[in-house]
């Protein structure tokens, strides 16, 4: 059993987590400053799993009350998803996202090193291949900054590289996500973007509830199968999972890892589309329209490192992404038809 404290822990990400981490035994203390996310996530939480996890309401910039909140509950690692993550607006505000991001994430440092925690997992991205040369992409590809955000989640993946080489971290575990999709079956947790979604599948589930009139399709001319951008989508669910394995492992060899969380299976936004359509018998009204400027054509992963380091294996495939993302819009959105 480990004691960890989650940085954004009432975020989409995290809160499937804790989800899992507690279903394996372990256990959850929440931290955030609710920026991103609802009010109501540390109850539904407790309904969904029976258990009540101890909430800090906190900056992780704020070091004392960081460390002081860790020397109340105190903990074993760090899991480290608190950041902000909009592409475009990372382009139009720099300064905020290098100080949410990169000083967020020094202050997190100082306070865990100021409390004697010495492992993190880290919730990184598949932004940081840029556009690659080929997929699917191994962990060994060259890196490549494709926007600001992008250059925070390298900064901070250097960051934590650089303590654990140094001796400062004992575990760390760079985890570099792909598309992640979906929430948990039961429709009580689930991803809220605030204002219009930049991501694909937010955007579906709400044309799908009539919220928006259509899915604007961003390039039919790449050069994928059905000419529409390619990508790795995985089920939160089985994302939340490979945390709770990537702590274990971590923490029982002690060392540090930089590893993918994909599924390996490109798939094209009108396969993701036909897919939702199949899932959900809801008609999703198209729109071809121009490339979206700064996205590639294909972006998969090469998972096997996480296989074969931690033993994780995708359980969920794109009928569930789209089953369960359509439940949680749909209970959101008060409709009764799944
Ligand atoms: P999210 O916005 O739902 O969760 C982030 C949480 O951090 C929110 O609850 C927010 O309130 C909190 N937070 C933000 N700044 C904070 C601060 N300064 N102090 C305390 N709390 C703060 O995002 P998510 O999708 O769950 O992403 C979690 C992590 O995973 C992020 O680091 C993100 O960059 C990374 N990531 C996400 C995706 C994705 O597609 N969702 C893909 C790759 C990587
Ligand atoms: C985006 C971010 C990336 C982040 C990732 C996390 C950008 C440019 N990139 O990547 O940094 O790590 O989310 O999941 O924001 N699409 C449409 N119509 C839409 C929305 C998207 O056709 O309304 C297409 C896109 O062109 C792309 C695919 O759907 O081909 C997936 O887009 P999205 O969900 O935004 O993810 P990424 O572009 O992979």
């Amino acid at each position: 059993m480990t004691r960890v404290l989650l940085t954004g822990g009432t975020g989409y990400i995290a809160s499937h987590t804790a989800v899992a981490l507690s279903e394996r035994g372990h256990e959850v203390v929440l931290l955030d400053n609710f920026s991103n996310s609802e009010r109501d996530v540390p109850e539904r939480l407790r309904r969904l799993t029976g258990k009540a996890f101890p909430l800090i309401e906190a900056d992780i910039r704020d070091v004392p009350t960081v460390t002081a909140a860790l020397s109340a509950h105190p903990v074993d690692a760090v899991i480290h998803f608190a950041a902000l993550k909009a592409v475009g607006e990372s382009e139009a505000d720099p300064l905020l996202y290098y100080d949410m991001n990169i000083i967020g994430t020094i202050r997190l440092l100082q306070a865990m090193q100021e409390s004697g925690v010495r492992r993190i997992v880290f919730s990184s991205s598949a932004t940081v291949y840029g556009q690659p040369d080929a997929s699917p992409i191994q962990e060994d590809a060259p890196t490549r900054v494709q926007n600001i955000y992008g250059r925070t989640k390298l900064v901070m993946e250097d960051l934590i590289r650089d303590l654990a080489r140094t001796g400062k971290l004992l575990a760390a575990a760079n985890l570099r996500y792909f598309n992640p999709v979906g929430a948990h079956p039961s429709a009580m947790i689930g991803e809220t973007p605030r204002g219009v979604p930049n991501n694909l599948m937010p955007y579906m589930t709400q044309v799908a509830t009539g919220e928006r009139p259509h899915l604007s399709v961003f390039g039919d001319d790449y050069d994928t199968p059905d000419g529409t951008g390619v990508r790795d989508y995985l089920h939160v669910m089985d994302l939340a999972e490979a945390h709770a394995l990537a702590l274990e492992h971590i923490c029982a060899h002690e060392v540090s890892v930089t590893v993918n969380l994909g599924t390996g299976i490109g798939i094209s936004v009108l396969d993701l589309v036909h897919a939702f359509e199949r899932a959900t018998g809801r008609k999703i009204p198209l729109k071809m329209s121009p490339r979206r400027p700064g996205d590639v054509a294909s972006n998969y992963a090469n998972p096997e490192a996480a296989a074969r380091i931690f033993g994780w294996k995708v359980q969920r495939d794109v009928d569930d992404m789209c089953r369960d993302a359509w439940r949680w819009q749909a209970a959101r959105a008060g409709i009764n038809d799944v």
